[in-house]
């Protein structure tokens, strides 16, 4: 057989007729990452920013949860919804930068610090999870110190959206932790400064995984929730994308008269882009690979993340926005 763009589009049909047919089968339901493939986004149920999506799985009274997303996105869907199969339908899909800390070397951190409280990025595991005073997400890391009482905090994983929250929270001391993504960490200051010189009436849009000098040329940074709030409130016509390209999908689709750049060609997280439909199919077919947090750990990782939830006034089962 040859290989063409009309049989390659022909055998993606024939996935997305599968996969509707098996979601009915198994009761499912598809909750899918804004980073994820094009085609992998055209057949969620849900698309959103990795908090909101582990509250969506929450509301659903779906029977199997398919997480189109990284592990440790998966396992706060678990951990928030003990009585839910959830999958990941590529194991492999894991965050380096929540594989940067594990429960040993935080818990030497925290003997080493005795005063202060620990804040941990929930792009980490459900061990450091469970090691941590409170979780935070990008779009609230700010509300969340700003809420402890103690002045010193320890903020792991990402060394750069603690340093944004240093910016932001002076009156505290924040203890960072030398973590960061592979992906946001490539953007160049110089890379953005050409972007914006040939596209001066752009604005720049920053995720806080970028680095210091990155974001100072930011108009606006924020989770990719807040990109798509800001980019439908705004009078521009045009973005400059400070993150990973797989939000170019729902940008363009949801503001079709704007115009959106990538700085780079280096914006895309290999993770991300390993689920494909080929392993959605797979994934149904063979109810694999089920995420599950031994009780021990998810106890007390899911107290880190209600208390997140408690400080910014939503409930795990409550009424979402940013999906
Ligand atoms: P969001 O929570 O903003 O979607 O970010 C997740 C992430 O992994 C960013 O790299
Ligand atoms: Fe992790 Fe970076 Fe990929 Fe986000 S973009 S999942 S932080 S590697």
């Amino acid at each position: 057989m040859v290989y063409t763009e009309e049989t390659d589009r022909q055998y993606q049909e024939s996935l997305k007729k599968r996969i509707a047919e098996l979601k009915r089968q198994r009761k499912a339901i598809i909750i899918v990452h804004n980073y994820q493939r094009d085609e992998v986004q055209e057949i969620a149920d849900i698309t959103g920013d990795s908090l909101a999506l582990s509250k969506a799985a929450v509301r659903t009274d779906a029977e199997v949860i398919v997480f189109c997303g990284v592990s440790f996105m998966a396992e706060s869907a678990s951990i928030l919804n003990p009585d839910k199969m959830v999958l990941l339908p590529v194991k492999e899909a894991a965050c380096p930068m929540a594989d940067m800390i594990n429960a040993e070397k935080l818990k030497a951190m925290r003997n080493k610090y005795p005063d202060a409280a620990v804040v941990c990025y929930v792009n980490s595991s459900a061990s450091v999870k469970a090691e941590s005073d409170i979780g935070c997400t990008s779009s609230n890391a700010v509300e969340v110190v700003r809420s402890l009482k103690n002045k010193r905090v320890i903020f792991v994983p990402d060394k750069n959206l603690g340093l944004y929250v240093q910016s932001r929270v002076p009156e505290k001391e924040i203890i960072l932790w030398e973590g960061f993504c592979p992906s946001h960490i490539r953007l160049q200051e110089e890379e953005v400064i050409k972007t914006k010189s040939e596209h001066p009436d752009a604005k720049f849009i920053a995720h806080p995984e970028c680095n210091p000098g990155v974001l100072q040329l930011a108009d606006y940074i924020c989770s990719t929730a807040g990109m798509f709030k800001y980019v439908k409130a705004s009078d521009a016509k045009e973005f400059i994308i400070g993150t990973e390209e797989g939000m170019l999908y729902r940008l363009k689709k949801e503001n079709p008269g704007k115009l959106f750049y990538m700085p780079t060609d280096h914006l895309i997280c290999p993770s991300m882009k390993l689920i494909t439909l080929g392993w959605v199919v797979h994934s149904l077919e063979m109810l694999v690979y089920e995420v599950k947090v031994p009780e021990d750990i998810a106890s007390r990782a899911r107290k880190s993340l209600e208390r997140m939830l408690e400080v910014t006034g939503e409930k795990s089962g409550a009424a979402i926005s940013g999906v």
